[in-house]
C-alpha cells in the first residue's frame, strides 16, 4: 500500500474530502492567502509576541510554529520518550519538520485528506525527505479511516484540523487503534464551549458514558444555537467548511474510545486577540474572519488543547479486528 492510493472507510466509502475542504486546499490554496504565513495554516499560539505594535509576517510564522510547540509539549511530557508521531490533517507538513528538529521525534508520519496537500508538503520537505529517509513521509488519509496500521505509533496529534472532521466519534476510535498502548494523543482546535459547568478535567472510561448521557441534553440546544449564531457570522461555517463540534463531543468520543485522562484546555485568551491583531493589518480580501475574535468572546467558540492516553493495558472497543494493512506510503 502507498500514500498515494485511496482509502476507504468502515463502510467502504472513498477517503473523499468533503466538496468545501476539496475546494480549499486544493486549488485555492489556503496557504497563500494573506491571513497566513510560512506555509503554516493556523490560527497561532501568541504568547509572548507583543502586540502592542504593528505585527510582522515573522511574528505570525512565529505564532504558527509556537501552537505546534504548545501541543507537541504535551505529547512528551511527563518524561515520555518522543518517538513515533503520526500528525493528522499536515497540511503542508513543517509542523511534522518541527517535532523532528526541535523536539527530536523518532520519526514523523504526516496524514492529509487532500492530495495536493501532500504535493505541497513533499515538495515543502523535498530536502528533509532526501537527507532523514524513514524519518519523515506522508500518506493520504483521512482522520476517520487512517491508512496505518494497529499500534503503529506512540504519539498522535492534530493541529487546527479537526474542526473540518466529519465524524470525531471515528477519529476518536481510529485514533486509539493507531496508538500502542500507552500512546499519548493530542488535538488542538477551536470548538463550541461545553455548556455543563460541572464538567471535569478528566473522565474515565468507564463514567465517559454515564457523564454523556447526562449532558448531552444540556449541550444539545446551546450547540445548536451556536451553530446557526456562527453560520450568521462566519462564513467557513455557513460553506460547511469548519463544523460547529461541541467540546463535549470530542471528550465523549475519545473516553468512549477507551482514551483515559482526557483533559482540555482553553488557550482562547493566547489565540485569537493575537489573530485578529494581526489580520486587522494585512489586507484582507474578505472582512468575515475578523468575526472570530467576537465569537469568541461572545462564548460561541473556544480554541482548546485537548489531550489524552490510551491505557496501557488495555484494547479499545472494537480493535483487533482492523481492516488496514500495516501502511508503508
Ligand atoms: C487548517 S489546515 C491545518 C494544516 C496544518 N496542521 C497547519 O497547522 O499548518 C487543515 C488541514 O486538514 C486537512 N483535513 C481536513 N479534513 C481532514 C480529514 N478528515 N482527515 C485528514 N485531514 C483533513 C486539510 O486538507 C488541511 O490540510
Amino acid at each position: 500500500m502507498t500514500g498515494d492510493e485511496k482509502h476507504t472507510d468502515q463502510h467502504g466509502a472513498p477517503a473523499e474530502a468533503p466538496p468545501e475542504v476539496r475546494a480549499v486546499y486544493g486549488p485555492q490554496d489556503l496557504s497563500a492567502v494573506p491571513a497566513f504565513q510560512g506555509g503554516f495554516i493556523n490560527f497561532g499560539h501568541w504568547d509572548g509576541i507583543p502586540l502592542d505594535r504593528p505585527l510582522t509576517a515573522d511574528d505570525r510564522v512565529h505564532s504558527e510554529r509556537n501552537l505546534y510547540r504548545r501541543v507537541l509539549r504535551t505529547l512528551t511530557a511527563d518524561g515520555d520518550t518522543a518517538g513515533r508521531a503520526l500528525e493528522v490533517g499536515c497540511g503542508l507538513g513543517l509542523g511534522c519538520a518541527l517535532a523532528l528538529e526541535e523536539f527530536g521525534f523518532a520519526a514523523v508520519t504526516g496524514m492529509d485528506i487532500h492530495p495536493d496537500q501532500l504535493d505541497r508538503a513533499r515538495r515543502a520537505n523535498a530536502e528533509r525527505l532526501a537527507a532523514a529517509p524513514g524519518r519523515l513521509r506522508f500518506v493520504r488519509g483521512a482522520a476517520e479511516a487512517m491508512p496505518c496500521g494497529d499500534a503503529a505509533f506512540d504519539h498522535l496529534y492534530t493541529v487546527e484540523a479537526a474542526q473540518h472532521f466529519r465524524d470525531l466519534a471515528a477519529f476518536a476510535r481510529e485514533s486509539a487503534r493507531v496508538l500502542r498502548p500507552g500512546g499519548r494523543l493530542a488535538v488542538t482546535s477551536f470548538f463550541v464551549p461545553s455548556a455543563a459547568p460541572e464538567e471535569t478535567p478528566e473522565e474515565t472510561p468507564e463514567k465517559a458514558p454515564e457523564k454523556a448521557r447526562e449532558k448531552t441534553p444540556v449541550d444539545a440546544p446551546r450547540t445548536a444555537d451556536a451553530a446557526k449564531a456562527l453560520a450568521d457570522r462566519l462564513d467557513s461555517f455557513a460553506s460547511g467548511l469548519d463544523r460547529p463540534h461541541a467540546l463535549s463531543d470530542l471528550r465523549h468520543a475519545l473516553a468512549s474510545a477507551g482514551f483515559t485522562d482526557v483533559r482540555a484546555e482553553s488557550i482562547g485568551e493566547s489565540v485569537w486577540p493575537g489573530f485578529d491583531h494581526y489580520l486587522a493589518g494585512v489586507p484582507l480580501p474578505v472582512t468575515w474572519p475578523r468575526n472570530f475574535l467576537p465569537a469568541y468572546r461572545d462564548g460561541l467558540l473556544d480554541y482548546y488543547v485537548i489531550t489524552a492516553r490510551r491505557p496501557a493495558e488495555q484494547e479499545p472497543p472494537g480493535s483487533g479486528t482492523s481492516q488496514y494493512e500495516p501502511s508503508d506510503g
